[in-house]
């Protein structure tokens, strides 16, 4: 397994918010976390990258345990991160957001090749390269950030809500990044409230509810499961 986690306990203050969560994700495999608001999905993918602090359990990423590094050393092991609400960079341009991806990876000879796929993926930012990111759409913004990520050409990459407050038709095209992404042999985790969308990309999934692994399964036994099928896709 590329990313392996087992009995995660993680939280802010007094109170934990994940209890005992497990979850892995494989070389180049797409899995989802679904979960209501405040469920603990942000804390999930913060604390891969080293964001927030890990009380318990263990992380461990193409061979190195991550809850004992610097949370500053995790995008070099190759953890691509696409926060909730983008922060994309708005007085900085396309292209200069995207270099900062590669900030990590400053001494990488293929980056100029990278930021070419990265403007093939998305033809958008290459007719937008010197606008202003802040001037950019919702959609747009979620191109740049994931991008961004993309940059530093990581072997996993965290999407933390990528569809969120995004118009069904941009939705789409999230979706079609996101399996483009996969289909170059990037594993991928998302975390979604969109549940069609996260089944629809994924392999496998988990439900999180209240910071609790409440159920995992493929995404099509989650998507035929009656309580999966009423608390998240509607029907
Ligand atoms: N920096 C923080 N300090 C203290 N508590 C926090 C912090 N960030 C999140 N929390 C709390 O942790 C819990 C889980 O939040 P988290 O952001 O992980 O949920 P989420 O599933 O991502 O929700 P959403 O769907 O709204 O993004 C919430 O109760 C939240 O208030
Ligand atoms: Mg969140």
């Amino acid at each position: 397994m590329l990313l392996e986690i087992k009995d995660l306990c993680a939280g802010y203050g007094a109170a934990p918010v994940l209890h005992n969560v497990s979850l892995s994700v494989d070389s180049g495999e797409t899995v989802s976390v679904l979960g209501a608001n405040t469920a603990g999905k942000s804390t999930l993918l913060r604390s891969i990258s080293g964001i927030t602090p890990v009380r318990r359990g263990s992380i461990k990423f193409d061979g190195h345990e991550l809850i004992d590094m610097n949370g500053k050393d995790i995008p070099k092991l190759g953890i691509g991160h696409v926060p909730e609400g983008r922060h994309v960079f708005p007085k900085m341009s396309v292209v200069d957001n995207l270099w900062m991806g590669a900030f990590c990876k400053r001494k990488d000879k293929k980056l100029a090749e990278r930021m070419d796929g990265i403007m093939q993926m998305f033809p958008r930012l290459r007719e937008r390269a010197s606008q202003l990111a802040g001037t950019l759409s919702g959609g747009e913004q979620q191109m740049v950030a994931i991008g961004r990520a993309l940059m530093s050409n990581p072997k996993l990459l965290l999407l933390d809500e990528p569809s969120h407050g995004l118009a069904p038709v941009v939705v789409d095209e999230v979706h079609e990044a996101i399996v483009r992404i996969a289909k170059s042999g990037v594993a991928v985790l998302l975390v979604e409230q969109n549940a069609a969308l996260a089944l629809q990309v994924a392999s496998r999934g988990m439900v999180l509810q209240s910071g609790h692994a409440v159920l995992e399964g493929t995404a099509a036994e989650l998507a035929a499961n009656p309580d999966v099928r009423k608390a998240y896709l509607g029907i």
